[in-house]
This record gives structure tokens, sequence and C-alpha cells, in this order.
């Protein structure tokens, strides 16, 4: 079973972000790519504040934040991935542009390099297929925030080897995580179970059973959840969470993965949640 050294993030947002400061914590070398220099510079700024951040409740010294950050390379040009071992794709959750950058990463990433995907749902098996090293491809799926959450799922294409998703599992365990690994099914285990949970959270307060404070408030309290389901979506993100469930109702027509309207709504109206300062609740 071949190492992994070097390893290549594709997308900056909220998860590229956390997933570069996971594997470089973990002593990897990194290079996350941007689509543009903004969002490279951006996300190199994002990591470091979270890591300063640590050094000032004295979790880390200055020294382990420095040499993190001497390990992770930003850049916007997807030719830098070349030597990476293992690259994980965390771009917008939408099967064509996943498609099309798998296609594109088979031609630039060295032979043998494992080609993942962090997608919350979309089938790995279309990406494996995108590539002419289907056997090299799976879903390495982090939660959020990444450096945080102890799960990682490994999503098993069939296309994919033996070896593929024992790399895979090695990779997330040298990362601090507990590994299952999951067959490649639309949602895998937590987000098929969590949400239809979440829409119908919205449905409950849509239907004038509660208001969502009352819902967060009741689920924290009653169930023991650290956020309410209200508070879950904002952090998710209100788009990434309308595409989980378009692809969750697409895979199994279950009314429960229906999206709420409501949902739907926001997104169109630019509400996505923390990450544009407005979703269900508004920040700062
Ligand atoms: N948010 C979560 O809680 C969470 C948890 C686990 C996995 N994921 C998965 O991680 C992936 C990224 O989600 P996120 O929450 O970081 O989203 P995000 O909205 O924070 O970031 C999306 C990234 O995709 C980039 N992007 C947008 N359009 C693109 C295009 N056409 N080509 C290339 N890049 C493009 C954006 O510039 C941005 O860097 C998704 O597949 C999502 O399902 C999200």
């Amino acid at each position: 079973m071949a190492d992994i050294y070097e390893v290549g993030v594709v997308g900056s947002g909220i998860m590229g972000a956390g997933l570069a400061e996971v594997a470089a914590r973990a002593g990897h070398e990194v290079v996350v790519r941007s689509r543009t220099t903004a969002g490279a510079d951006d996300v190199l700024a994002r990591i470091t504040k979270g890591l300063d951040r640590q050094v000032k409740k004295e979790k880390m010294t200055a020294d382990e934040r420095d040499a993190i950050l001497a390990r992770i390379r930003v850049t916007d040009h997807l030719g830098q991935l070349a030597t990476c071992d293992l690259v994980i794709e965390s771009v917008v959750e939408d099967l064509e542009i996943k498609k099309a950058l798998f296609a594109e990463l088979e031609q630039i990433v060295k032979p043998g390099g494992i080609l993942a995907t962090n997608t919350s749902t979309l089938p790995v098996v279309e990406l494996a297929m995108a590539t002419q090293r289907p056997e090299l491809v799976c879903g390495i799926h982090f939660f959020n925030p990444a450096s945080m959450m102890k799960l990682v799922e490994i999503v098993r294409p069939v296309t994919a080897s033996d070896d593929t998703i024992a790399r895979a599992v090695a990779f997330a365990e040298r990362c601090g995580k507990d590994a299952v690994t999951v067959e490649d099914r639309a949602g895998f285990i937590v987000n098929a179970l969590l949400f239809p949970y979440l829409n119908n959270a919205i449905r409950l307060s849509e239907n004038g059973t509660a208001s969502m404070e009352s819902i967060d408030t009741a689920m924290q309290g009653g169930c023991g959840f650290p956020m309410g389901p209200f508070a879950l979506l904002d952090l998710v993100g209100l788009d990434t969470s309308l595409a989980i469930l378009d692809a969750l109702y697409a895979e199994f027509r279950d009314p429960n993965y229906a999206a709420m309207p409501a949902l739907r709504r926001k997104v169109a109206a630019g509400q996505l949640g923390r990450k544009s300062g407005a979703g269900f609740y508004t920040y700062d």
C-alpha cells in the first residue's frame, strides 16, 4: 500500500479550508487550489485566522501554527496538483461541475494518484467514470467543521479497488479521524439520516407548530444535540443543504427528501446561511 505524502485540495470554501488544515496538521504537504488568486489568498487568511485563535486559547504553540502553515501552499493553477498522491475535490455540490473537474484532474495528476471527492450526496461512481482511473476514485467525506468533527465517511463506488479504499481509510486515520466505509448511495450514512430531520424541522415551522427558535431549543434540550436544526442548516449552507436534498430525492423519491419550498426560496434570494451573513438566522 503506497503512502500518501502530498495532498491536493480543490475548492477553497468552508470545507476546502478545513480539509487543508486537517491534512497539514497530520503532517502532509498540502496544496490548495482556488479558481482565483484572491480566493487562494483568502483561504490562507482564513486558515491562519483559525490557527491564531488556537494559539490564543493555548491549544497550540506559535511554533506548531507556523509549522502547519509552512506545509500549506495555495495556488490558482490546477497544474500545481500534478505531484499529489491524493487530491480531494471540495467544490460546489454540482454533479456536472465535479465531473468536468475530475476529467481535468485525470489529465494533470500523476499516475497512481487517488482522486477523491468530499461530496455530501452525489454518485461517486459518475466521477470515477469521468476519469481513466476509476479504480483510484472514492469519496472521502469530512464533516463541518473538519478540524473538530471526528467522523470521515469513506465512500466506495463499485469501481474502486480495495487498495484505494484501504489507503483512504489510512489517510483519514492519520488525520486523527474515525473512518467508516459506506457504499455509494446518495447521502451515504449521515446525510441520508440527517436531512429528513432537517427538512421536517422546516415543515414544522412552516405549518405553524412552533417557531424555529423553539424548535432549535427543543432539539438541543430534548435530544442533547449541540445545535438545533435551523442553526445546523445555516452552518452547512442553505445552497449545499438544498443540493443534498435534491440529490437524495432524485435517488430515492422519498417525500421526506423533497426540499421544503421555504429552503428553495431562501437559496434563490441568496440567503445561504452563515457564509452569506443570513439564512434562517442573521449573522454579523
Ligand atoms: N458545508 C458542509 O457542511 C459540508 C460538509 C461536508 C461536505 N461538504 C461538501 O463539500 C463540498 C464543498 O462545500 P462547501 O460547504 O465548502 O461549499 P462553499 O460554498 O463554502 O464552497 C464551494 C467552493 O466551490 C467553488 N466553486 C463554485 N463554483 C465552482 C465551479 N464552477 N468550479 C470550481 N469551483 C467552484 C467556490 O469558489 C468555493 O470555493 C460540497 O461537495 C459539499 O457537499 C459540505
